[in-house]
């Protein structure tokens, strides 16, 4: 059996896609467990960059079969937007290459307008959500209401049903968030029936395709999205996602044993940066943080916002390795801290009674929290086509060994550019062997 899980080890957008793209050489399946189009993975083969929000980055290797499991939500419109993108370059998008499992939730045009019209209501208080639905359709899908990909194979049975939503969703929209937008049934139906009969094929049983895949010792990737600490239970609540985005998630994700789980591997970037609201400790607001935004292209894959850039945050990075298990690393964007006199290395906080050693868990904490900083000398040299270890320049091996060092975790590859082939294996592993 072989099997990875790949999450990011911090707020979002470490790098994921890549790493899911290279690692994918020798897989048969990769399969994303949770989120949504809220997600945006970026890949680059050749100089050519394809971004992902729904399909798995397994989907530019030939041959490489795709679910999207029980725990995403999927957006049909996006979804199919996706498959005609990936089509037009030649991909082959085949039902059975391409299954949306039959549990799967959709994301409809309302969950987005709530999405849209709660933020606005917080103000202030807003959690500088990604405008795309996800956490309106995950509440439906606990209160029991949600429209799953299973019913797009026989839509007209719904009709009803999805009438009633809308019903009801305007009622909150109108009454409950004081939004002028209302949902019109007729023209949701309408194009909901379309979608229906485009995506019905690919409807099928994601949970037995992969508990078999694994069964049979076909190496499969389960890609998770956002990152832990963006999860909905140990993340920096309430300021993050609405889905279990950490391995514990794979499980009911996909619905699978637990047996069937491999490996965990952590994407971690060199720096931090985060999308949104929410508690940010090692954030840099002077040249510092706008150099890396600058240097790393650090512009929101979905929405286009700016990320906001800090320092690499060690505590916040432990409790990843933790809460979701991390066995190894993959350490990413370091060709962006070239040219910085020195790097630092948040290793500990502290506040008036004294040093905290986990990220609080009411966000109220956060204020007067000190990063303590290990301070590391930086570099000035070009990584960007740097393809050994032994080739990197000594500070920089020595940020990479201060990383394992202080994390309590491997790192087993190394980046240093955007394209598949700016990847540096650091440590021999046996999780790798089987992968790459
Ligand atoms: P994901 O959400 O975790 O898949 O990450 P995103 O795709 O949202 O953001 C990561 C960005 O960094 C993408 O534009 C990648 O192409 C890019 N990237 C990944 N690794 C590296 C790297 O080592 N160096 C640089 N400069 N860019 C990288
Ligand atoms: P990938 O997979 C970075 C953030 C949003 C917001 C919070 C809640 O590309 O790493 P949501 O729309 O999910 O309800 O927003 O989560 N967020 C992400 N930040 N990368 C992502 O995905 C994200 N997906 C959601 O910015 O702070
Ligand atoms: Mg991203």
């Amino acid at each position: 059996m072989s099997s990875m899980v790949i999450v990011g080890a911090q707020w979002g957008d470490e790098g994921k896609g890549k790493f899911v793209d290279v690692l994918t050489r020798q897989a048969r399946w990769v399969v994303r467990y949770q989120g949504g189009n809220n997600a945006g993975h970026t890949i680059v083969i050749d100089g050519e960059k394809t971004a992902l929000s729904l399909l798995p980055s397994g989907i530019l290797r030939p041959g490489v079969q795709c679910l999207l499991g029980a725990g995403v939500v999927l957006n049909p419109s996006i979804l199919i937007q996706e498959i005609e993108q990936i089509r037009s370059v030649g991909g082959d998008v085949s039902p059975g290459r391409i299954v949306i499992d039959r549990d799967a939730h959709l994301v409809l045009d309302y969950h987005i307008a709530i999405d849209k019209a709660r933020e606005e209501r917080r103000g202030a208080g807003k959690i500088g959500t990604t405008g795309k639905g996800i956490g309106p359709a995950y509440e439906d899908r606990s209160q029991r209401s949600g429209i799953r990909a299973a019913d797009l194979c026989g839509i007209d049975a719904c009709k009803d049903l999805v009438r009633r939503h809308v019903d009801e969703k305007n009622k909150i929209l109108r009454h409950v968030l004081e939004s002028e937008v209302q949902i019109e049934f007729e023209s949701l139906w309408e194009t909901l029936r379309m979608q229906a009969e485009v995506l019905a094929p690919y409807v099928g049983n994601g949970s037995s395709l992969i508990t078999t895949a694994i069964e049979n010792g076909e190496n499969v990737i389960f890609e998770g999205a956002q990152g832990v600490l963006l999860d909905q239970t140990h993340g920096t609540y309430p300021y993050v996602t609405s889905s279990s985005t950490g391995a514990g998630g794979v499980l009911s994700g996909v619905g699978i044993g637990p047996r069937c789980i491999g490996e965990v591997v952590g994407v971690v970037k060199a720096y931090t940066t985060r999308v949104g609201e929410g508690p940010f400790p090692t954030e840099l607001s002077d040249s510092v943080g706008e150099y890396l935004r600058e240097k790393g292209h650090e512009f929101g894959t979905v929405t286009g916002r700016p990320r906001r850039c800090g320092w690499l945050d060690i505590v916040a990075l432990r409790r990843a390795v933790r809460v979701s298990g991390i066995d190894a690393l993959v350490l990413t964007k370091l060709d962006v801290l070239s040219g910085l006199e020195t790097i630092r290395l948040c290793v500990g906080y502290t506040n008036v009674s004294g040093v905290v050693d986990d990220l609080p868990a009411r966000f109220q904490d956060f204020e007067g929290l000190e990063p303590v900083y290990v301070d590391m000398p930086g570099w000035h040299d070009d990584l960007t086509s740097v393809q050994d270890y032994s080739d990197l320049p000594t500070t920089v091996q020595g940020f990479v060994e201060k990383i394992e060092e202080l994390s309590g975790c491997k790192v087993v590859l190394a980046s240093v550019g955007p394209g598949r082939e700016q990847t540096i294996r650091v440590r021999n592993s046996e999780i790798l062997e089987r992968f790459l």
